[in-house]
């Protein structure tokens, strides 16, 4: 009996930890529906807001109870405004394992938002659509280095008086802010412009979508999909109707900084532990894959020779993208 309960054990805990086959995984690996206003489109709707594009990634903590079990995704979309402007809306989403408790464990998240200029996977990828990678990839492993280490002294400076994570959340944000490390320096120009900051467990938490904001849902663009998902924050950037303006804000890179910590003798983690995601929406789209496959007579017309031709790929994601919110 107690070598069948540690078998199972195990492979609850592989099921749990499934890993993604890249570092971020779009709709291909998500399954998002098609949309139903243009064939190159996806459309990932998670209760009532909709998104052509979408990336997640897995929060790359060495803790082992926490490993393969906390998750964001990044949901990103495009509505026009009056006199030829537009608005850029990404959506930011915690996916959790359902057995992941964190009543003893403080949690918070702070997003750096206008550095997304600096950022790129280029080193890895120069198809801006396909680009994914890490954040030592994005912003150099100095900067990564710095900044986990910034959170974790942080931290350590509350001693024995553990704070909450509202208080956590608020301190590491305001830290962060005006120390700039020098390590970060080529990225944020001297100063981070939008950092927000998100309570991710206890008073302040933002609570799971319900069991039937999932089944209203289309798409649910989490892995495995039994884990949950809590919509944490919104952000959104205004400029024009010029197509790279929308290229620039649909691909554009968000370092997330996670935070965990114990409050109580249960807590998950023994110590603080923080970790650094760099986000973005990541293609192609299942759509256009679809149409593509479908659409091809001739056997050397691939998926890789799609993507060689990068700038046609583009004008139609972003045209797809323009339609589905133009009609
Ligand atoms: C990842 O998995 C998806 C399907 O789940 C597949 O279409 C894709 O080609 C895989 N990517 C890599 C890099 O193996
Ligand atoms: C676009 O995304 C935002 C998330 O920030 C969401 O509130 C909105 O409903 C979405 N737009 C549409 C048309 O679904
Ligand atoms: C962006 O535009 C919307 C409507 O067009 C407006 O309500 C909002 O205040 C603008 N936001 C910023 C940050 O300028
Ligand atoms: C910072 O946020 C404000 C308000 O949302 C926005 O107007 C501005 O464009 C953002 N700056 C950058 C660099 O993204
Ligand atoms: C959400 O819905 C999907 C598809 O029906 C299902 O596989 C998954 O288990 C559900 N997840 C949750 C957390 O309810
Ligand atoms: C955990 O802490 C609670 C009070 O915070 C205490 O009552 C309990 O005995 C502690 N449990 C252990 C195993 O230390």
């Amino acid at each position: 009996m107690k070598h069948l309960s540690i078998v199972l054990a195990l492979s609850v805990a592989y099921v749990r930890a499934q890993e993604l086959n890249q570092t971020i995984v779009g709709c291909v690996e998500l399954e998002c529906p098609p949309s139903s206003v243009d064939s190159a489109n996806d459309d990932c709707t998670v209760a009532g807001s909709s998104f052509p594009s979408v990336g997640l990634t897995s929060i790359p903590t060495e803790n082992r109870d926490l490993k393969g079990k906390v998750s964001w995704t990044k949901g990103f979309n495009i509505t026009d405004g009056p006199d030829n402007s537009r608005t850029f809306h990404s959506a930011f989403y915690l996916g959790t394992s359902s057995d992941l408790d964190l009543g003893d464990t403080g949690a918070c998240a702070v997003l750096l938002h206008g550095v997304e200029a600096a950022l790129s996977f280029d080193k890895v990828d120069t198809n801006k659509d396909t680009a994914q990678g890490t954040c030592s990839d994005a912003m150099g492993s100095d900067c990564v280095a710095a900044l986990l280490d910034r959170a974790k002294k942080l931290l350590d400076s509350f001693g024995n008086d553990t704070p909450s994570s509202e208080e956590a959340c608020a301190m590491l944000q305001d830290d962060l802010d005006k120390n700039m490390d020098n390590a970060c320096l080529s990225i944020s120009k001297g100063s981070w412009t939008n950092l927000t900051s998100a309570v991710l467990s206890g008073n302040g938490a933002p609570q799971p979508l319900s069991g039937d904001k999932n089944s209203s849902s289309t798409c649910w663009p989490v892995l495995p999909k039994e884990n949950q998902l809590t919509l944490v924050s919104e952000y959104q950037t205004n400029g024009s109707r010029q197509a790279d303006e929308a290229q620039a804000a649909m691909y554009a890179i968000t370092p997330i900084l996670t935070l965990f910590f114990p409050t109580g003798n249960q807590s998950i983690v023994a110590e603080a532990d923080a970790s650094l995601s760099c986000l973005k929406v990541v293609g192609p789209s299942r759509a256009s894959l679809d149409t593509m496959n479908d659409g091809s007579q001739d056997p050397n017309s691939g998926v890789s020779k799609i993507f060689s031709s990068h700038s046609v790929f583009f004008s139609v994601i972003v045209a797809g993208v323009a339609a589905a919110w133009l009609a």
